[in-house]
């Protein structure tokens, strides 16, 4: 369980987070979706550990860690440009980590996240062969590989498209059940976040909106702003809200 108690951050006097409150689940998908300037990449750079909030605690499995380093931590992000190795190939970026720390991934686990993440045809071409989605899939890999505690991915599939994006949602979603994975992604896409997760984290300006399941949000929008900012920008109508959930409208 991941608690975020009170999380304040300025900048030059400015608040660009005003008390943020939240509790995560093992396991649970949590996006954070605001527009843009909003600080989803600050809070998220917050927890990671390689931003310091100004005021607040944060709490992971009981213990306070709002003073613990980015690498005590254990948790690992996807930022949004992937940061691959353009030299090597889709293997040698998968494995890298691994280099001085071969004990955290045996080779039959880093065949199954191949497997799981469909990159078995793809993985002795260079970075600059691969199209967009399998480089999205690599950098997912490359992470995982790492056994991350909570898994950050900063707005992960906005430079893919349709089906694309579809099949890697999916990914996503079974890898967070297989390995009962905390997931806590960045969007600004209400549809990406209300379809990828169970929980999703809407910020204004730096307080949060509502934080509730996707369900609560469409029935019972707690404010203007997510009538506003979430349903007016669903491109399909609410009526039809259930194909977003694939029909499992829970
Ligand atoms: N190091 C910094 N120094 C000063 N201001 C900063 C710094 N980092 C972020 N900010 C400001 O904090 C606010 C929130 O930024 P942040 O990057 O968290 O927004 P965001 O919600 O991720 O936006 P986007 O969707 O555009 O990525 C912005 O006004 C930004 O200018
Ligand atoms: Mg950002």
């Amino acid at each position: 369980m991941l608690k975020l108690n009170n999380i304040k951050k300025s900048y030059e006097g400015t608040e660009i987070l005003k008390g943020i409150n939240i509790e995560v689940k093992d396991g649970e998908i949590v996006s954070i979706l605001g527009p843009s300037g909003s600080g989803k990449t600050t809070l998220l750079n917050i927890i990671l550990g390689i931003t310091d909030a100004s005021e607040g605690e944060i709490i992971f499995n009981e213990k306070n860690i709002t003073n613990t380093s980015m690498e005590k931590r254990g948790f690992n992000i996807v930022f949004q440009d992937y940061a691959l190795f353009p030299n090597l190939s889709a293997y040698n970026n998968i494995v890298y980590g691994l280099k001085n720390n071969n004990n955290l991934s045996t080779k039959e686990e880093v065949d199954e996240l191949i497997n799981l993440l469909g990159l078995e045809n793809h993985i002795d071409k260079k970075i600059e062969n691969l199209s967009g989605g399998q480089k999205q899939r690599v950098a997912l890999a490359r992470t995982l590989v790492m056994k991350p505690k909570i898994l950050l991915l900063d707005e992960p599939l906005s430079a893919l498209d349709g089906v694309i994006k579809e099949s890697i949602k999916e990914r996503i979603k079974k890898i967070a059940k297989e390995f009962n994975l905390t997931i806590i992604i960045v969007t600004h896409d209400p549809e990406e976040a209300l379809t990828l997760s169970d929980k999703v984290l809407i910020l204004n300006e730096g307080i949060v909106s509502q934080y509730s399941t996707p369900k609560e949000i469409i029935d019972k929008p707690k404010n203007q702003f997510v009538e506003k900012f979430i349903l007016n920008q669903l491109n399909i109508k609410k009526n039809n809200i259930f194909s977003l959930f694939g029909g499992i409208y829970v």
